[in-house]
């Protein structure tokens, strides 16, 4: 029976128990630049002090083109190495591993790049910004900076990195016939649309080598009518593997679905039966997939997270919005006192990371002014 303070391994990248801190767009790069800024490393340093075992840090463009938002983490030039190594060697002194999250928004982008418009799969508008679909020679050129973002994520000695491909970003709106109506190869069947993200994965596999571990967030399912659904999943996860992805991390929602069925539910608290949101993706993907699992959202409680492990419903628990009201919960639950997180999914987290002002928990700095606050 596997437990949750037990190291595990993947491709070599070895973690010292199975909890991995979700990637958490942080609003706290320089806004510029995307480089790292001072409290950026504050925050990541309280989580890997918290004993994470692998951190990711918020998602980082792999391109100017593909910036998402005000205050995002970049990755897309030499010039962002030098903080990416601080924030490193910060996670690898708490003894935290620390995997970059490479993203490109596509579509779903809140500030307009030099071009004036966003790219996707196809012609759409689903921010301010006007979406042009891609040429093949614009593919070309993203699956090329994918591949030398993954190669500045490993000068900078991070110890993995992670594509997004989840929650409606570039590699999720290819994978999502919603976003997807291309009539080439690249659209139409499920084999089709994940061409694209197949070839970045092999782009990114050909430029760090065979023993630098590849993760990838996919969606189960986009809860969007016509969108990706949970009967893609499976297949899509044997192709990624297949593909040399050395582990799987499952989230499902989109930024235009049911606000219900956002990747971070604003659920409140539930009782322990409803914490995990995608528990019959988990069970089909351990039917079929042989790369590690990694479970991400509603986990709560350390009883719900023991039993995930356990059971072998997933090698890994994964959380974000806990972390962010308590960063030393891991290490909380290690010492012994295994009450629940406080975290009550408010999503009020949003609100500062969107306005690039830096991440922390609305509701425990009110508490906080009021001069109400606990230990946390
Ligand atoms: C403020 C905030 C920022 C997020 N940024 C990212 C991100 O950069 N990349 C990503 O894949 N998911 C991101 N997410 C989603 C989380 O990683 C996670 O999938 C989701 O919140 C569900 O987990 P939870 O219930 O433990 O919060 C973000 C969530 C929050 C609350």
């Amino acid at each position: 029976m596997t437990e949750l303070f037990e190291s595990a391994e993947i491709n070599g990248m070895v973690l010292r128990n199975r909890f991995v801190h979700s990637a958490t767009n942080e609003g706290a790069a320089n806004h510029d630049d995307g480089t790292v800024t001072e409290v950026l490393l504050r925050l990541r340093g309280d989580v890997a002090r918290g004993e994470v075992g692998l951190l990711i840090p918020g998602n980082a463009y792999v391109s100017e083109q593909g910036k998402s938002r005000p205050g995002q983490l970049g990755v897309h030039r030499d010039e962002t190495i030098t903080g990416l190594s601080m924030m490193t060697e910060v996670a690898h002194h708490h003894g935290a591993c620390i995997a970059l999250q490479l993203a490109h928004a596509g579509g779903n982008q809140y500030v307009a790049p030099a071009s004036g418009y966003a790219l996707g799969p196809s012609d759409m508008q689903l921010t301010d910004v006007p979406c042009r679909a891609m040429t093949k020679d614009d593919m070309a050129q993203t699956v090329t900076d994918f591949a030398a973002a993954a190669v500045r994520a490993r000068e900078a000695g991070v110890d993995a990195v992670q594509l997004h491909g989840a929650h409606s970003y570039l590699l999720s709106q290819f994978l999502s016939p919603y976003f997807n109506r291309r009539t080439d190869g690249y659209g139409g069947s499920l084999e089709n649309r994940a061409r694209f993200p197949v070839e970045v994965v092999h782009a990114i596999r050909e430029a760090v080598g065979p023993d630098f571990p590849i993760l990838m967030k996919v969606n189960c399912d986009d809860y969007l009518e016509g969108g990706f659904v949970l009967d893609d999943f499976v297949p899509l996860c044997l192709m990624l593997e297949q593909a040399g992805v050395d582990a799987i991390e499952v989230s499902g929602g989109t930024h235009f679905s049911d606000p219900r069925y956002f990747c971070s539910r604003p659920v409140g608290t539930v009782p322990r039966e409803q914490e995990i949101y995608f528990k019959e993706a988990a069970e089909m993907y351990r039917r079929e997939v042989s790369v590690p699992l990694i479970l991400v959202g509603g986990v709560r409680s350390f009883q719900v997270a023991e039993t995930v492990v356990r059971s072998g419903l997933a090698d890994f628990v994964s959380l974000s919005r806990p972390l962010i009201r308590e960063p030393g919960l891991i290490k909380r639950w290690h010492e012994g006192d295994t009450r629940p997180s406080t975290c009550t999914s408010c999503n009020l987290c949003f609100g500062p990371v969107r306005a690039g002002e830096g991440l922390y928990c609305v509701p425990l700095m009110q508490e906080r002014q009021r001069g109400r606050s606990g230990d946390l």
